[in-house]
């Protein structure tokens, strides 16, 4: 049934995009990544043989990069003559809040909110059915009175980052009613190993801490954050690409699980479990920022998609522990696992 299908994933390089890739594979799907390679693309090679396998670099930022990818020779191995893509994933973004700071408001825009809408219109033309666009629980802000927020709830975003995301929900909104199905997921924060495993995001970075200066210097430690793993990211996506029409077109979700929101204290305490020898220093200090304390409803997804995590943080620090333990990651201080120099906590 799914021989035919065809994904085309911008951003496929990436943390998500590039277990996405793996999971799209192995489900049967045809995928095409576009991907400019911000952080390298040694995530890929392991599929580059693959014969549902299709790699393209070019920036999205481009105007016709999608249109020009499918038909011209810069895709491998001659695959330029499959057929139009049924789904659009769009990952390839600057992501996070210091790296949108670090790249100014206005490339910030281009690469966030501009190129959403280019790549949306090309799968339009190109007739594709999905289009799955990658949010974040960022869009939230602070939580204003406590309650675990909905995606019913008011946006109140800190950041550029934020901002961004929120005018290009905003766009796809507007897009419902087009032969393309716009979908956004609004991820919480996410944790575990990928072919580009990310280190500049908190639970891996606390691990990574913890595991090589046997040390965690923690600010804020009541503030309370949504995590889910990585692979339940790309599971959550599965289902918006399985489910009926109906059920996504136009639609946001929020995308983790309500046992997935925990005080960063609580993610310390796991932490300690596996790494006991591990000294905490707390501070009080407060950065400016994207400063998130905050509970998640996940009621949606899981009613309407059926979508229900399968794995936690101990699962995830169990994982990350093993790929340093073992030298499977063996150099997690290169710059190509952080998307900017310092972490959001
Ligand atoms: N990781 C998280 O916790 C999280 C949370 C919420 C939302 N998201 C969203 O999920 C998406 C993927 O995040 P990630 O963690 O995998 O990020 P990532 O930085 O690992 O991956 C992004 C990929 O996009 C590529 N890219 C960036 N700009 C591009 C462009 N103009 N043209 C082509 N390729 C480009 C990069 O080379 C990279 O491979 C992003 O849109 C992000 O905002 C991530």
């Amino acid at each position: 049934m799914n021989e035919s299908r065809h994904a085309l994933i911008t951003g496929g390089a990436g943390y998500i995009g590039s277990l996405l890739t793996s999971e799209l594979l192995r489900a049967n799907w045809r995928v095409t990544v576009l991907d400019s390679l911000l952080f390298g693309g040694e995530s890929l090679v392991g599929f580059l043989h693959h014969p549902n396998f299709n790699f393209v670099k070019t920036d999205v930022t481009e105007p016709r990069a999608v249109r020009d990818a499918l038909t011209s020779s810069r895709s491998t191995y001659g695959k330029a003559g499959w057929p139009k893509p049924d789904s659009v994933i769009h990952l390839a973004a600057i992501v996070g809040f210091p790296a949108c700071q670090a790249v100014g408001r206005q490339a910030a825009w281009r690469y966030n909110v501009e190129a959403t809408k280019q790549v949306f219109e090309q799968a339009s033309a190109l007739g594709a059915g999905r289009f799955v666009f990658a949010s974040t629980y960022s869009n939230y802000g602070l939580s204003t009175d406590g309650k675990p927020v909905t995606e019913e709830s008011p946006l109140n975003p800190q950041s550029l980052y934020a901002e961004t995301k929120i005018a290009a929900e905003e766009f796809l909104l507007a897009q419902k009613d087009s032969v393309t199905a716009p979908l956004s997921f609004r991820f919480a924060t996410l944790y575990g190993i990928s072919p580009r495993t990310r280190f500049d995001l908190i639970i891996n970075q606390f691990v990574l801490d913890a595991f090589t200066k046997r040390e965690l210097i923690i600010y804020q430690r009541g503030y309370t954050r949504s995590f889910v793993h990585v692979r339940d990211v790309v599971r959550g996506i599965l289902s918006g690409l399985d489910a009926p029409e109906q059920k996504i077109r136009g639609q946001i979700f929020n995308l983790g699980t309500d046992s997935g929101n925990y005080t960063k204290d609580e993610i310390v305490q796991l932490i300690l479990r596996r790494m006991p020898q591990t000294i905490v220093d707390y501070k009080d200090l407060t950065f400016g920022g994207d400063m998130r304390d905050i509970s998640v409803s996940f009621e949606k997804i899981k009613r309407e998609l059926g979508f229900e995590t399968i794995l936690n943080v101990d699962d995830g620090i169990r994982e990350l522990v093993f790929a340093l333990k073992s030298g499977l990651i063996r150099n997690p201080q290169d710059e190509k696992y952080r998307n900017a120099q310092f972490i959001v906590q």
